[in-house]
């Protein structure tokens, strides 16, 4: 199971540092928020470029914002691993995904929980990556809805059935109680922010995920 820490829950006077803190994850993932596609406000492309020079992980962009079909393109040209857009958010998803590989990154789909899996499904062979939201995106430290784990096994046998490497992810309240049920569904990526820098050592926390990820799910 790939981890992926949120930045939301970290330090933001001190991101470095705790990107520094979390370098055995996979990626570092950057949840951008706008105050109109979600009821809360983060960080924008000025502080992202600046986390990209700095970080000794890949980043991977969740935009949780509106305008995404001209926004995107400008996380791109930072030269970020991956970028993650809603398809709620999105008039032409299939114009933003061809952009965005042009720019040479890695794109992804996201769904809220109320959005049925299957309207993800039309651009699924074009992407890298399929994000299942476990919470109404928009803060930290909600509690996993349980329902939206229903989603994980109808995609995961898409994405077989297609038959290319498409990593699917899931994000929000993940922890190291739900993190193994989460990959016995068939997810290979888990988004985690309280659960890393919520308490004790980052990377420590991104350890004991990954191990309890491992754990046969009865
Ligand atoms: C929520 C964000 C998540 C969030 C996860 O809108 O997309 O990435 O930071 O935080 P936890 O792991 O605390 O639910
Ligand atoms: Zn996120």
């Amino acid at each position: 199971m790939r981890i992926n820490p949120s930045i939301l829950s970290a330090d933001f006077a001190n991101l470095e540092r705790d990107l520094l803190a979390i370098t055995n994850a996979d990626s570092a993932h950057i949840d951008v928020m706008d105050n109109h596609f979600v009821p809360n406000l983060t960080i924008g492309l000025p502080v992202v470029k600046r986390i990209q020079q700095v970080s000794p992980i890949p980043l991977d962009v969740h935009l949780m914002i509106t305008n995404v079909d001209s926004e995107a393109p400008k996380y791109a040209d930072l030269g970020v691993d991956s970028i993650t857009f809603h398809l709620e958010a999105s008039e032409n998803p299939r114009l933003t995904i061809a952009r965005l590989k042009e720019m040479g990154t890695k794109v992804a789909i996201a769904i809220k929980p109320q959005t049925p899996i299957e309207a993800a499904f039309p651009y699924l062979a074009e992407l890298d990556m399929l994000l299942i939201m476990t919470v109404e995106p928009g803060f930290g430290g909600q509690k996993l809805i349980e329902e939206t784990l229903n989603k994980i096994p109808i995609a995961a046998r898409e994405i077989s059935r297609i038959g290319k490497p498409i990593t699917l992810q899931v994000d929000g309240g993940v922890t190291k109680d739900n993190i193994s049920k989460i990959a016995s569904l068939g997810a290979d990526c888990a988004v985690a922010g309280s659960s890393v820098f919520g308490s004790g050592d980052p990377a420590l926390n991104i350890a004991t995920l990954r191990n309890a990820a491992l754990v046969q799910n009865s």
